[in-house]
């Protein structure tokens, strides 16, 4: 039985969109990509977003039958309301993936997460052999942490004592990430808190150092991982 929900019906990306053109084009580029049964890890935020919908209209046109596992509620909504049949990672692997990020380094290091979904992301990118990462140029810097924090997935209750110890990473500023249309922090789609830490320099170990703090459930920085950075 259908459920015939109205939501679905009326769900549309929740804020604009920046350098649509430029995002449009990745995400055109990766719908070229599509073929039948592939199972694809889908990432978050708006590069992500336009290119399902690029890939539901090709999926559409070609009569494609593929299946995605989404990284978040807000992808997995829009999976359902484009006809795009989901699955898991209890189910199935990830034939390959697409994502968008924050900042992109020249070695292809990566700060990700401002829409928070980083904790299901990297797990993604850890089950799939093939990853592209989409942006457009503004996402290009010469140093991570340039442009944004690096946002820290946090159990709630292990809070202070991970700001205890991401001090004596050296960390130089500090948030707990406020929530928008709710009062106090924004929770995860898993229930924990996030932190935005910044950071004078970020070595090649302090992904590592960072998932070594126990209350760290993920942070953002995706250092050295096996990625194909598409730039529009
Ligand atoms: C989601 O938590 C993030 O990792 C996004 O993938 C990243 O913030 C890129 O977002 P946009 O595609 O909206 O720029």
């Amino acid at each position: 039985m259908n459920w015939d929900s109205d939501i679905i019906k009326n769900l549309a990306w929740s804020d604009t969109i920046n350098n649509r053109e430029e995002k449009q084009k990745v995400a055109d580029e990766i719908a070229k990509k599509v073929k039948e049964g592939d199972v694809i890890g889908i990432g978050s935020g708006s590069t992500s977003y336009l290119a399902l919908l690029a890939i539901a209209k090709k999926v559409k046109q070609e009569k494609l039958n593929i299946k995605a596992i989404p990284t978040s509620i807000e992808i997995a909504l829009t999976c359902t309301e484009l006809g795009i049949p989901l699955t898991t990672l209890y189910e199935l692997r990830p034939d390959w993936l697409f994502d968008g990020a924050d900042e992109v380094d020249p070695k292809h290091s990566l700060i990700k997460g401002r829409g928070g979904a980083m904790f299901k992301e990297k797990l993604m990118i850890m089950s799939s052999p093939i990853n592209y990462i989409l942006v457009d140029k503004s996402k290009l810097v010469n140093k991570l942490g340039s442009n944004f924090p690096v946002p820290i997935e946090v159990f709630p209750q292990a809070l202070l004592q991970v700001e205890f110890q991401l001090k004596q990473l050296g960390v130089s500023e500090l948030k707990l990430r406020p929530a928008k249309g709710k009062d106090g922090p924004v929770i995860t789609e898993n229930g924990n808190l996030i932190l935005d830490a910044r950071f004078d320099e970020i070595g090649d170990d302090l992904e590592k150092k960072i998932k070594s703090i126990t209350g760290v459930i993920e942070s953002g920085l995706f250092i050295d991982h096996h990625i194909e950075v598409i730039v529009a």
